[in-house]
């Protein structure tokens, strides 16, 4: 029977926040803890990184343990998952040399997420590096050098697991049947897909200075909850008010949970009631706010704490990450070892080699 195995991974750019919480991180937990994986590989992808931070090393660097101590804090289990960090395993430059041959420059430049990318950060024309530009590629060596067959990620990442399936399809095609086409797995809770800033704008970015962060403390919090972005014609508490567009929503459909009514707001039986007096008018945008930072407190809490203890013990974290790299780099060679045999390049591992090539010459 096939394995099932798992892997994603995050660009260590800046601390998670609670979009990448919802959006994969608490996912991954539960994941982990379901027992249904035979393996699962998180990992740092700082050399995909400093594709477009190349004047930034010391940040990715920083963000390395930065993300590390995210990852351990929200509950990935080093006892359950393998931790690494990219840049630390050679294989997977040799894949993405040899997936490099299975993928033309139309092709990368019709993928969506490139495409935005490239528009996003204001490269024009053919000023684009190509370490960027061909990110996609190492990315489907990510997936593949593990035999990943499922990959849970956002929405966004979707062009790129397409991309890596045909990789995959080619290679199997010319090679014979070596490396396996990963699922996505996206999140299941449309207000997990993407995570609006709590400016309301599209996306939390750290640029944008619209994050809430898993390692925030609880004042910070409790701040960026009162000054979040409602409905902008809520006017008074007796106005009727929208719900869709309106973040404080967006932020409850995705962390609250029935039983937080009991706990913190027991006049109303669930979120559709809220919802509705909400629509009706009467409720006033305060009360929302102070229910949901009692909500995302009681989920940031543990973790705050979490983290708190594992930064008194950093030697500890880095070291559960070189243990992880390990742990992947032995995965990643015996992969690239059935690359190589594929295709036709053990030269010293296949006696038959030595044999054939001596005959050819007798
Ligand atoms: N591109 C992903 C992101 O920006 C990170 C990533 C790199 C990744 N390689 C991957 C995710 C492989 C899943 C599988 O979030």
């Amino acid at each position: 029977m096939q394995q099932r195995i798992i892997l994603t991974g995050d660009r260590p750019t800046g601390p998670l926040h609670i979009g990448h919480y919802v959006g994969s991180l608490r996912r991954r937990v539960e994941l982990q803890d379901s027992g249904l994986y035979d393996k699962i590989f998180i990992f740092e992808a700082d050399a995909q990184a400093l594709t477009d931070n190349i004047d930034h090393p010391d940040k990715v660097r920083q963000n390395v343990i930065e993300v590390a101590l995210d990852y351990l804090a929200a509950g990935l289990d080093p006892q359950k998952s393998t931790l690494f960090i990219q840049s630390q395993i050679p294989e997977l430059c040799e894949l993405t040399f040899y997936f490099m041959d299975l993928v033309s420059v139309s092709r990368l430049q019709r993928n969506p997420t490139v495409k935005t990318e490239i528009q996003m950060r204001g490269f024009s024309g053919e000023s684009i590096p190509v370490g960027f530009f061909t990110y996609p590629i190492s990315q489907a060596a990510d997936i593949t050098l593990f035999k990943a067959t499922t990959v849970p990620v956002g929405e966004d990442q979707e062009p790129m697991l397409e991309q890596c399936r045909e990789i995959v399809r080619r290679f199997n095609n010319i090679y014979g049947e070596t490396l396996v086409e990963p699922n996505i797995l996206l999140p299941e809770n449309a207000a997990c897909l993407r995570l609006p800033g709590t400016d309301g704008k599209a996306k939390m970015s750290k640029s944008l200075g619209n994050c809430i962060y898993l390692k925030d403390s609880a004042d910070a919090v409790e701040k960026k909850v009162k000054s979040m972005f409602t409905d902008p014609d809520h006017l008074r508490v007796s106005d009727p008010g929208k719900v869709e567009g309106n973040t404080v929503f967006t932020y409850l459909d995705a962390f609250c949970r029935p039983e937080h009514f009991g706990r913190y707001l027991p006049d109303y039986e669930d979120l559709d009631a809220l919802k509705d007096h909400y629509r009706r008018g009467g409720l006033g945008d305060m009360k929302v706010k102070k229910f949901l930072a009692a909500v995302l407190q009681e989920t940031l809490e543990p973790i705050r704490q979490r983290r708190a203890e594992l930064e008194k013990d950093i030697p500890a974290v880095i070291d559960i990450l070189r243990r992880g790299t390990e742990v992947a780099r032995e995965a990643g060679a015996q992969t690239m070892a059935e690359v190589r045999r594929a295709m036709r390049l053990d030269y010293f591992e296949d006696a038959a080699f030595t044999a054939e090539q001596a005959a050819r010459f007798q």
